[in-house]
């Protein structure tokens, strides 16, 4: 399978910037996946790789979104999963063939449906998947899942249960997403950077709302109306976060779209 490569500083450097542009406010994540990049194309690897993140930070501020803009710039395929969906771990890496339901997981399936060995993986909420424990006992905790991937030598020897063949997983990239640090598993924490982002800053929020309203076409009345919210200082503790702002951008574009009642 193809991957995707980085060549130069310079193509590193874009990209980092493009996705600082659109979110500033990730800059810890955007900074750390630069020098993974950086380092990729100095190194002339052929394909690129960064540690794999885990962004700690308060529901709502961008980080899902991020991730799949990351996976934008760099051209990649992705493939979402979310921890606290039960199977999260036989989501990512499939169950053993001759199990009831037995299939390849998410990862190798995006691989062979892209035809691509470097996809963006994305584990939402990786803080709250639980363990989980089968008819035999064993335990499949999503860590348990993760690790053999997460390290670039045994990733690129990894095994997969249900065709149980070898695969080189080691240009496969990680985003993990989490709320808060409690809960995290220790070995996951050590084997991959932990970044803690900081809520937007009010005036961030407003930022995005006017750049956002200007994406939409928001007529100006719509437009102001919104932004006496943020200049009337009310949102400074109002636990504003851009998923309450999108969803107050969408009622605005409702209210836009409707027709005139006479
Ligand atoms: N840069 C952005 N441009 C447009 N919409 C965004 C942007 N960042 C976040 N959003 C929207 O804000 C909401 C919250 O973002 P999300 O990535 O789900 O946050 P988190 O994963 O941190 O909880 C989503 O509806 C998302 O589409
Ligand atoms: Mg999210």
């Amino acid at each position: 399978m193809p991957v995707a490569r980085i060549v130069t500083e310079h193509e590193a450097d874009e990209i980092a910037a493009a996705l600082h542009a659109e979110m500033p406010w990730m800059a810890l994540a955007t900074e750390a996946v630069w020098h993974g990049l950086r380092a990729s194309a100095r190194e002339g690897l052929s394909g690129f790789r960064f540690s794999p993140l885990v962004l700690v930070g308060s529901p709502g501020i961008g980080k899902s979104h991020w991730a799949r803009r990351l996976a934008h710039h760099l051209a990649v395929p992705t493939t979402m999963i979310d921890a606290t969906g039960e199977p999260a771990a036989f989501g990512i890496v499939g169950s053993q063939r001759g199990w009831f339901n037995a299939t390849p997981g998410k990862l190798l399936q995006t691989i062979l449906r892209e035809r691509h060995g470097g996809p963006l993986v994305i584990v939402d909420e990786v803080e709250k998947s639980g363990d989980i424990h089968s008819s035999k006992g064993t335990r499949h905790a999503l860590t348990d899942a993760l690790l053999p991937l997460l390290e670039r030598m045994t990733a690129a020897t990894w095994e997969c249960p249900f065709f149980q063949i070898k695969c080189d997983m080691s240009w496969v990239n990680w985003v993990m997403t989490a709320n808060s640090r409690q809960g995290l598993p220790e070995p996951l924490q050590s084997r991959c950077a932990v970044l803690e982002l900081p809520d937007l800053t009010p005036d961030q929020l407003r930022h995005f709302a006017k750049k956002e309203g200007a994406r939409r076409d928001l007529p100006a009345p719509a437009m102001a109306a919104l932004m006496d919210v943020f200049d009337c200082g009310a949102i400074i503790n109002s636990g504003l976060s851009l998923r309450t702002v999108s969803r107050m951008l969408d009622r605005a574009q409702t209210l836009a779209c409707q027709p005139m009642l006479n």
